[in-house]
């Protein structure tokens, strides 16, 4: 059992004290918001997460999970610190690490005896170094502590899962005793850990969000070969996916990433190597395929209804991936904007993510569920692939629409059963 403080209480903040309490641990997580910690004491969670609320309730009860704002008083109870505080980008895409920096400060400042300070947030390669710098520069004479990295590669809506069983533990450690700590607390896990110099797994996590991407991007490039030449995606990713060195994840052509990850720490990356010196031009182009495969989608809305000036799409999905009510960086706001600029009007819903999406996009109508947004609406736009969609009566969302059209930027349904059922039933690189 470790005393353990997690700094910032955002998706990855809150999953990893929360599981580090449901391993045996006594964890304090602290946040300087008020409202988040007076919320969460209330055993209340800020984010849709599944599985989390019940881990959260039962280590609280069982007296291991704690929430403060008080970070002074949890350093000195705390034998390791863990950062994963927000980082938010820049306008020129970098990170802002303006709040790690006062995190390191004011967990130096009242530090006593040893200390582990992990970072968790992703941050940029070297952050490690200048972590370390910042904390001796405010830390008390003769107080000893260590910094490592342990990047997070949890997802959102399957976060706890992948905290709990991940395919690798990465650990980048300077000494001995920091190694020793971070193993022990995760060798319940029984998954292999990989243990590396700061640097390298901070590079680790960049590397493999931009590879993710890259994936992405690559499949949805090839979904474009697919619709010019008359090929089928899911078949070409399916005959892809079985080469093991290739593997069938992340291979899902769609309308283009999107989330609080990807586009962020993308921009990011691009950045740090721009600033060592290093064009990365690959990264640069996978970027740019995401946004064309953004209006690519929007055209072919507009191409199925061949205006949609005066008419009424209803459009269903707004979070950027399903099992999450986040919107951050979702394809859907694009998507709408463009349809609203256009002169459409959206009618939409979401299982879980409206309250959120009400907030920044007003004109739109937000209905009670799918089928009310199919009601006399002139296609039917499917951006995220929430299970619920896969399950429609489609008959009776032919009966609803004014015309029995279906975009689809997930391709979710059959083409076959789409065929038979009459409906104009338009893609992603399928005939
Ligand atoms: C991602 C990484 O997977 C995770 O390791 C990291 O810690 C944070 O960023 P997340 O953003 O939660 O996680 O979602 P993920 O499931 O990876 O999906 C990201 C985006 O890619 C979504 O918009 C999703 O729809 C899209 N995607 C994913 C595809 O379009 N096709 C795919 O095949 C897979």
């Amino acid at each position: 059992m470790r005393k353990i403080a997690v700094v910032g209480t955002g998706y990855v903040g809150l999953v990893t004290g929360s599981c580090l309490a449901d391993l045996g641990n006594k964890v304090i997580c602290v946040d300087n918001n008020e409202e988040k910690i007076a919320f969460l004491k209330e055993l209340k969670m800020p984010i849709y997460e599944p599985g989390l609320e019940e881990i959260v309730k039962r280590n609280v009860e069982r007296g291991r999970l704690s929430f403060t704002t008080d970070l002074k008083k949890s350093v000195p109870e705390s034998e390791v610190i863990f950062i994963a505080v927000g980082t938010p980008p820049k306008e020129n895409g970098e990170a802002d690490l303006s709040t790690v920096e006062g995190v390191c400060k004011d967990i130096a400042r009242s530090m006593e005896g040893y200390h582990l300070v992990v970072e968790k947030s992703t941050v940029p390669v070297q952050t490690g170094e200048r972590a370390k710098e910042t904390i001796r520069g405010h830390v008390k004479k003769g107080v000893e502590f260590d910094v490592a990295s342990n990047p997070e590669f949890l997802r959102e809506g399957s976060a706890v899962s992948d905290f709990m069983k991940p395919d690798r533990i990465v650990i980048g450690v300077e000494t001995e005793k920091a190694k020793q700590i971070l193993t022990e607390l995760y060798q319940p896990l029984e998954v292999p850990i990989i243990v590396t110099d700061i640097q390298s797994a901070e590079l680790i996590k960049h590397a493999s969000n931009s590879f993710l991407a890259a994936k992405i991007s690559y499949i949805n490039a090839i979904s474009k070969i697919c619709e010019l030449t008359g090929a089928d995606i899911e078949k070409v990713a399916e005959g892809m996916g079985m080469d093991k060195r290739i593997g069938y994840n992340f291979l899902n052509a769609g309308v283009g990433y999107g989330g609080f990850c990807f586009p962020k720490d993308l921009a990011a990356f691009i950045r740090i190597c721009e600033k060592l010196g290093y064009n990365f031009e690959l990264l640069k182009a996978v970027e740019k395929i995401n946004k064309n495969q953004k209006e690519n989608f929007l055209q072919k809305i507009e191409d199925a209804l061949w205006n949609v000036k005066g008419k009424t799409i209803g459009l269903l999905g707004l979070s950027f991936k399903p099992n999450t009510d986040d919107i951050r960086f979702a394809p859907s706001i694009d998507i709408i904007k463009g349809l609203l600029k256009d002169g459409a009007r959206v009618k939409a819903y979401d299982p879980y993510a409206m309250d959120k999406m009400k907030d920044i996009l007003k004109d739109v109508e937000y209905c009670k569920d799918a089928y009310e947004a199919a009601e006399s609406s002139d296609a039917l736009v499917i951006i995220t692939e929430w299970s619920e969609f896969k399950e429609l009566d489609l008959e009776k969302i032919k009966q609803l629409l004014n015309n029995p059209i279906i975009v689809d930027g997930r391709n979710i349904y059959d083409l076959d059963k789409m065929k038979e059922l009459g409906f104009k039933y338009i893609c992603i690189g399928r005939k």
